[in-house]
């Protein structure tokens, strides 16, 4: 299992790379190998496709999340690399939770309406001298990491609707596309295939 740590931070060996730090070493013990980069916003993220699990996490400074992952996400090739992504978010930054949850995390979040987000964390100042809050949100990555990987071994069902358009599919593409469509749905958490489902597999995976 490999799990990338994509992060932005003005400081070196600020507050966000201490939280890196632990989580990597978090992911570590359970077995991940763990690589982190540093995000430039213009920078090639194909790598990112050789990593079953990526953690994007960064600072607020002004209102903002550091620039250069979200110009990465908004301008460089980082969303289209994160297509089918098992994703967990963090932020770090001196507001209230409340205040983060509302004004920062969607910054990030509006970029990923497509992914399976695991987890989501905001760490306050405090989190540096609390290591338990650290723990919890490997842990919780982990656990639904872990369930993911369960719900894969259900397949999903088609409902008469999707089948139906399936069968009228010519039959030389029905093997291909059956078998994009299950492991697209039970990527996502899905447990039904409804023609919805299949539209989205096709909007998101058809570039790929
Ligand atoms: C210049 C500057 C601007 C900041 N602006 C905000 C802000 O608008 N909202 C907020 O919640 N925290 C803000 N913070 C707090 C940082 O997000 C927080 O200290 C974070 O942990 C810094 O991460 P770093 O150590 O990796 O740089 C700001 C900090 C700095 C230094």
């Amino acid at each position: 299992m490999k799990a990338i740590i994509l992060y932005d931070s003005r400081s070196s060996n600020g507050s966000t790379e201490a939280v890196i730090d632990a989580i990597g070493l978090g992911l570590v013990e359970a077995g991940f190998y763990v690589e982190k980069a540093k995000c430039r916003a213009t920078a090639d993220y194909s790598f990112v496709k050789d990593f079953d699990l990526v953690i994007l996490g960064a600072p607020v400074y002004y209102f903002v999340v550091a620039s250069q992952l979200l110009g990465a996400l908004i301008h460089g090739n980082l969303k289209k690399n994160l297509k089918r992504k098992k994703i967990a978010l963090f932020l770090t930054c001196g507001s209230s939770q409340s205040t983060a949850a509302v004004l920062y995390l969607p910054q990030l979040k509006i970029h990923l309406i497509r992914n399976k987000i695991l987890a989501e964390k905001i760490f306050l100042p405090s989190v540096l001298s609390d290591g338990d809050a650290l723990e919890l949100f490997v842990e919780d990555v982990l656990h639904q990491y872990n369930k993911s990987l369960k719900s894969r071994a259900l397949s999903a069902k088609w409902t008469n609707e999707a089948q139906e358009w399936f069968q009228s599919m010519p039959s030389f593409m029905q093997g291909k596309f059956r078998t994009m469509a299950e492991e697209y749905a039970e990527e996502m958490g899905y447990k039904e295939i409804t023609l919805a489902v299949l539209e989205e597999a096709r909007d998101t995976l058809g570039g790929t």
